[in-house]
């Protein structure tokens, strides 16, 4: 069993202790941003972690997938966080049914945050300043990783969700749109580095929904895989996420497929996920922001 934070030990470029902030982000809705986000925080916290998941989507997806009740979110959600400046993280969260994860849920009424916040000083900085509290407090205990799913658009929830975070994922199926998406995202990273003084780096882009015996599937992920590769780096992770029906089947059960179908192709894909991520996450010792960069590149294209 792993005990302690999941990061790349670079603190000072992490406000959290070391751990990892990761936001799932892609303005494209359907890509497994949400699947990719609870299966990954299940992994995690199976491996011994303490893991928090935050749902950012006001169509509350992950709060479904982790079984969490509308009224439960009702008191504790991260509409509460956003919108109300004494509100402290801590007061937000609640215990799921899976050991070592806890959850900030959401409900519909986080929508309202665009139009609440908009008026607001420090509005994209919100989420931001009530991690760096909650990891400054002696009384709270914390956690190894911080997992956020974001809504499909780059709003004021997503812009929270980046300038918190220390890595983002972006999760991509196999579609000739991806990288039109990917090129929008490193425009707003790029803009929330040199403003917001955000330091979010891309940890890795996600192929998920993946069918092998699809010919165009296979000829998208070889013609994705290059140009990303040609643009942005060594960034697609080399585990990809196949399409499987237990998924959507274990999600709308209220448990991740992880745990509801553990032997199945896509629980152990994810469970893979999770290893390669500590792995990167590792090889990162010394590199400060490198996302910024490739993917700003994004914006010629
Ligand atoms: N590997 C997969 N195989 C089959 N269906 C999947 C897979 N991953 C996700 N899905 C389904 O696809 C839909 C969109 O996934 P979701 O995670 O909600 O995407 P997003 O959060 O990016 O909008 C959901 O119904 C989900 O259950
Ligand atoms: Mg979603």
């Amino acid at each position: 069993m792993e005990t302690g934070p999941i990061s790349d030990n670079t603190t000072e470029a992490s406000p959290y202790g070391g751990a990892s902030v990761i936001a799932f982000v892609n303005e494209k809705g359907g890509g497994a941003k949400t699947t990719s986000c609870v299966n990954l925080a299940a992994a995690f916290a199976q491996r011994g972690q303490k893991v928090l998941c935050i749902d950012l989507d006001p169509q509350a997806n992950a709060t479904t997938a982790l079984g969490v009740s509308a009224e439960r979110a009702i008191e504790r959600e991260a509409h509460c966080l956003l919108t109300m400046p004494r509100f402290p993280l801590e007061r937000a969260i609640t215990n799921t049914q899976i050991a070592n994860l806890d959850f900030i849920p959401a409900s519909a009424r986080l929508a309202d945050c665009n139009k609440t916040l908009v008026m607001e000083v420090g509005r994209e900085g919100r989420l931001r300043s009530k991690l760096r509290d909650f990891y400054r407090s002696v009384l709270t205990e914390k956690y190894d990783a911080i997992l956020m799913d974001c809504p499909p658009s780059l709003d004021l929830l997503s812009i929270n969700a980046l300038t918190a975070a220390t890595h983002m994922i972006v999760p991509v199926t196999t579609k000739f749109y991806a990288l039109k998406g990917m090129a929008l995202l490193g425009e707003m990273v790029a803009t929330l580095h040199e403003q917001l003084g955000a330091t979010v780096k891309l940890l890795g882009i996600l192929v998920t929904m993946f069918d092998k015996k699809t010919a165009l599937d296979v000829t998208i992920y070889r013609l994705l895989k290059e140009k990303i590769e040609g643009e942005f780096g060594d960034y697609v992770f080399s585990t990809m996420i196949t399409k499987s029906v237990v998924v959507s089947e274990a999600e709308a059960g209220g448990l991740p497929v992880l745990l509801r179908e553990p032997d199945s192709r896509a629980a152990r894909a994810y469970k893979e996920l999770a290893d390669e991520l500590v792995a990167r996450l590792g090889r990162e010792i010394g590199k400060t922001a490198v996302a910024s960069r490739p993917l700003a590149a994004a914006r010629a294209n």
